[in-house]
């Protein structure tokens, strides 16, 4: 008889977001007169870039012409962006990348879960508190996360790494050694961003331990520091790591859909090349992503494109200014927000996170959302995102105050 993938059964209640939209659907349907400001998923606003919009229309006419059309491409992507991925992305930066290590693909958070494929179940997994959900119940649902304790609020087989206000929001390396090992920065929630020190105390540890660091860099373009934009930019991070990147917040493809995944051919496992794993399971379950999006995402490194995403970046960063700014000026500890579009607040005394949400939304009908909702370590902190309009994002903060200005 047929069988369920019982771990699905273990995940508690619905994906992060999904649980936001319907509460806000439901609200705003009960209160129709009400304007709701939202700031919750890290969704873009502005129009794709010029550069991308004209690759895509000619792209649309090549496909509409016999002599140009194209069916099937290379499931890693086209040699013309991943050519282009290297160059800009990665030499540009001294990082020496061949383009047959990239993998073009639908997007990080695809790529984030999908990854766990060409890894074994019994894998030890360390991960961020607060988190990016995927990371987390992807694993769940692969079985490589045991139990969901619904008291704690941790799965009994991931290795949880709080970051905290006492550790700058940074992890710290864990006592229990992991096979996997997942780093995101600049980092989706709380916006900390890591250095070269750092960050190379991370790639020794994996290399001294045998693991491997999933690193997800799809916020790279906010980085406003001297910090690394790739853990490649780190000596040894070949033999250890492999990075997400993605289109979705730079060039403003999270309905378009564009990615990749760099798997060095350094990195193996007993022997085995995981990215020879990656390009086998890639070829098997994928089929590209569509030509017209890679042309528009070839034109993000033309001149006129990286001129565009600049202007994008800096503009959803000086809403990230204006969040950041304006709750401080209301009293509230706030940090992010300066390498990365995302601010992570303190919510005030006495509430949770989720407390915070439902009054904000009601009080001040802006969204957020709530730091427990990524990991325990979120509980009591709330994130606000530089997404949305500039109008939208200083009304939000003029209603924050006006509601719970000091
Ligand atoms: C978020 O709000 O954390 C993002 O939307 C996540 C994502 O890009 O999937």
């Amino acid at each position: 008889m047929i069988k369920i993938n019982e771990n699905y059964l273990k995940l508690p209640g619905s994906y992060l977001f999904s649980t936001i939209a319907k509460k806000v659907n439901e609200y705003g349907a009960a209160h129709p007169d009400k304007k709701i400001i939202r700031l919750g998923i890290g969704d873009v606003t502005r129009p794709l870039p010029k550069a991308v919009i004209e690759a895509m229309h000619k792209a649309v006419d090549e496909m509409a012409d016999a002599a140009t059309f194209r069916g099937y491409g290379p499931e890693q992507g086209y040699d013309f962006l991943r050519n282009a991925i290297a160059e800009n992305d990665y030499k540009a930066r001294g990082v020496d990348i061949s383009p047959e290590e990239i993998f073009v693909s639908d997007g990080a958070k695809s790529d984030c879960g999908n990854i766990g494929d060409i890894f074994g179940v019994d894998n030890v997994v360390a991960v961020c508190d607060p988190v990016y959900p995927v990371y987390v119940d992807t694993n769940a649902m692969a079985g490589r996360a045991g139990d969901y304790d619904p008291k704690t609020e941790t799965w009994t087989n991931l290795v949880y790494m709080p970051c905290l206000e006492e550790n700058g929001f940074m992890p710290q390396l864990p006592e229990r050694t992991p096979d996997i090992i997942y780093l995101c920065f600049p980092n989706n929630p709380s916006g900390a961003a890591i250095g070269y020190e750092e960050l190379r105390k991370w790639v020794e540890y994996a290399r001294a331990n045998g693991a491997v660091i999933l690193y997800d860099a799809a916020y790279e373009a906010y980085i406003t520091e001297n910090l690394p934009h790739s853990i490649f930019e780190i000596e040894g991070a070949k033999e250890c790591a492999i990075e997400f990147r993605s289109f979705s917040k730079n060039a403003g493809f999270t309905g378009t859909r564009c990615g990749f995944t760099l798997i060095p051919k350094e990195l193996e496992v007993n022997g085995v090349s995981v990215a020879s794993l990656w390009n086998r399971r890639h070829t098997t379950k994928f089929n590209g992503v569509p030509y017209i999006v890679q042309r528009g995402a070839e034109a993000v490194y033309s001149p006129e494109g990286k001129a565009q995403v600049r202007e994008l970046v800096d503009f959803y960063m000086n809403n990230a200014r204006v969040i950041r700014e304006g709750l401080a000026q209301a009293g509230f500890s706030v940090s992010g927000g300066v390498n990365s579009p995302y601010v992570w607040m303190k919510v005030p005394e006495g509430m949770t996170s989720w407390d915070f949400f439902d009054e904000l939304l009601d009080r001040a009908n802006v969204v957020g959302t709530p730091g427990s909702g990524f990991g325990p370590s979120g509980e009591g902190y709330f994130r606000l995102t530089g997404f949305g309009s500039a109008e939208a994002t200083i009304e939000a903060i003029e209603r924050i105050k006006n509601v719970f200005g000091k």
